[in-house]
């Protein structure tokens, strides 16, 4: 397709002056009032981009060469991070320091513009065994191409890159052999190494339905039949405390020291006191429900969607006899009143699409004291935050982490009070 306007297509090459980080992994540049998303580049920098695809109010387009490049910028530790490379990780190029000051832009920028509000965001590294920014990612998802090699997938595209090894993956993934061996019966293959020590892979047989672009910050959840080629049928997860055996194809936090550090976050935001009720919404195996009963021994209600999110959450807190497990959506089990307020205090972690006006209406209507809002994507947090906002509510802090160091996601805690609180 061509930009009618600057009379570009694909394939095209351009000189610009890239400005700031935009959510997407991009950053920023215009030509003749055109907005281009150019990735593989950094603020300030002169580049050559080459357009990757034409919309009707945008251009996408790859920094094939750099003129004047940025002082944030560092060689890329992985070989296949790189223009029509993995599409994996966007930040490969960008110092450690500034992948947190680009997300720390990238969450304020979509809080002004989507929920109208200025809030200051400052983004919190998180501890990792060896590197900062390598080795961390304890669920990876490899896709498997039509000549039964494994890979991981370009950006926006589900074309297989073949690679020796993902860098970010945790060290136990990158020891196995899988990516040298051929896979003519499968889709994807998927392993976990988890914290308490477990590796476990599985397999999804051919013709199980299409893939999910590859995403570092997604869990293996995504729907399908799998078959388990290694390790156990659970496996086993520190967190809050507890030891939690959970099933791989279920969801449990990708960086090894998430799970604790967003518990701690809610606590500290929430400050849930003894006898306080609360509901886990998108509760999973029941993380939040299990760091906040701690504190409150009074009854939490979990809803989760997901049978085997519910089964986990069943299984692993036993010792807490007032929590209660609800299958359902979040949305249905409102609008159906299965779980009905008054209540003390929220927990959501919905998946990247967010909550949703609907849902935060209820939990508005159901009074809490206090809200923790726990987001994998910073547009749909503040969409959301617009919408508390618009009830009357007021955002009074907001801790935000780099869970998936290298990639453009961040990972956010945002404290939401109602007014007059
Ligand atoms: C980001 S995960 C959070 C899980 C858990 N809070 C944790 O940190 O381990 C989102 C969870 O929401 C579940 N889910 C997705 N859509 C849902 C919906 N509409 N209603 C209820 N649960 C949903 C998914 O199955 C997944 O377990």
């Amino acid at each position: 397709m061509t930009d009618p306007d600057l009379g570009l297509g694909e394939g095209d090459r351009v000189e610009v002056v890239v400005e700031a980080p935009a959510h997407g992994g991009h950053c920023v540049a215009r030509l003749d009032g055109r907005v281009l998303f150019v990735r593989h580049a950094l603020p300030g920098e002169r580049v050559t981009a080459e357009i990757t695809e034409v919309h009707r109010t945008f251009v996408r387009a790859d920094a094939i060469e750099i003129h004047e490049p940025s002082p944030d910028r560092v060689e890329p530790p992985c070989p296949y991070a790189h223009p029509g490379g993995c599409g994996g990780c966007d930040l490969q190029h960008v110092a450690s320091d500034a992948q947190l000051r680009w997300k720390a832009a990238v969450v304020a920028e979509q809080l002004r513009r989507l929920a109208k509000t200025s809030f200051p965001v400052r983004v919190e590294a998180l501890p990792n065994a060896g590197s900062p920014l390598l080795g961390w990612r304890s669920r990876v998802r490899y896709a498997v191409d039509a000549a039964g090699r494994a890979g991981l997938l370009q950006h926006r595209s589900h074309q297989v890159v073949p690679i020796d090894r993902c860098r970010i993956a945790h060290p136990a993934i990158q020891r196995l052999d899988l990516l040298s061996r051929q896979w003519p019966d499968d889709d994807a293959i998927e392993v976990t190494a988890s914290t308490g020590g477990d590796l476990a892979v599985l397999t999804r047989p051919a013709g199980g339905g299409r893939l999910p672009e590859d995403d570092p910050a997604d869990t293996a959840s995504a729907a399908g039949r799998r078959k388990r080629l290694a390790g156990p049928d659970e496996v086993a997860e520190e967190a809050v405390g507890r030891r939690w055996s959970v099933p791989p194809e279920g969801f449990w936090q990708v960086h090894p020291a998430a799970a604790d550090t967003l518990a701690a976050a809610v606590v500290e935001l929430l400050r849930p006191a003894e006898g306080e009720t609360a509901w886990d919404l998108y509760g999973g195996a029941g993380l939040f429900a299990a760091a906040v009963a701690a504190h409150t021994r009074a009854r939490i209600t979990l809803v989760e969607s997901s049978p085997v999110g519910c089964a986990a959450a069943r299984a692993n807190l036993t010792d807490l006899p007032t929590v209660e497990v609800v299958e359902a959506r979040v949305e249905t089990a409102l609008q159906r009143r299965r779980i009905t307020g008054p209540v003390d205090l929220v927990v959501l972690d919905p998946p990247r699409a967010g909550a949703g006006a609907r849902v935060v209406r209820g939990i508005a209507g159901a009074r809490p004291r206090a809200v923790a809002y726990v987001a994998c994507d910073p547009a749909a947090l503040a969409r959301d935050v617009g919408t508390f906002l618009g009830l009357g509510w007021r955002l009074t802090d907001l801790r935000a982490f780099d869970c998936f160091p290298m990639t453009q996601h961040v990972e956010c805690v945002a404290l939401l009070e109602p007014a007059g609180a």
